[in-house]
């Protein structure tokens, strides 16, 4: 979907399967199954201190599902019109995010950990920092 076309709507929580254990669970993410898009690169966000705010930003072409593999945070949603927060906090469900959406990520638990998985390796050049340009952007005809 194009950047300036996506809307917080077409972001959602999926569910994931929960393979139950006595002795503990586990959750698999199978490539183009359990995610849209190929899994390029994963990374996540641990040690966040108390208070901190993460994200603040969109991407220009990379879709992201993030999950609160331990604890929980909050996620904020902005396609430029609609705002939309979502409370993550287990690891079972993950956070499709599309390109073209404004995110910030606040209120982490102690010893949080935000997973997320990428379609696209990192680029700087992939990010949009400043707010006005992505409303620009978002406003183009
Ligand atoms: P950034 O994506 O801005 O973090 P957040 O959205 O969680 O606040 O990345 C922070 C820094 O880490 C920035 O200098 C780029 C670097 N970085 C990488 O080098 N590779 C990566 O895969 C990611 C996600 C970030």
């Amino acid at each position: 979907m194009k950047f300036k076309n996506s809307c917080v709507s077409d972001c959602s929580l999926i569910q994931l399967l929960k393979i139950h254990n006595r002795a503990g669970n586990i959750t698999a993410i199978n490539e183009l199954v359990d995610v849209p898009f190929e899994i390029k690169r994963v990374y996540y966000l641990y040690d966040v201190p108390g208070g901190e705010e993460r994200g603040g930003h969109a991407h220009k072409r990379l879709h992201q599902l993030i999950i609160a593999a331990s604890g929980s945070f909050d996620i904020i949603l902005d396609d430029g019109k609609q705002k939309k927060t979502f409370h993550l906090n287990r690891p079972y469900f993950g956070l499709s995010v599309l390109p073209g959406i404004w995110r910030e990520i606040n209120n982490f638990s102690s010893g949080s950990i935000c997973l997320v998985l990428a379609s696209e390796l990192y680029s700087s050049e992939d990010y949009v920092r400043d707010y006005s340009i992505f409303k620009e952007l978002k406003n183009e005809r």
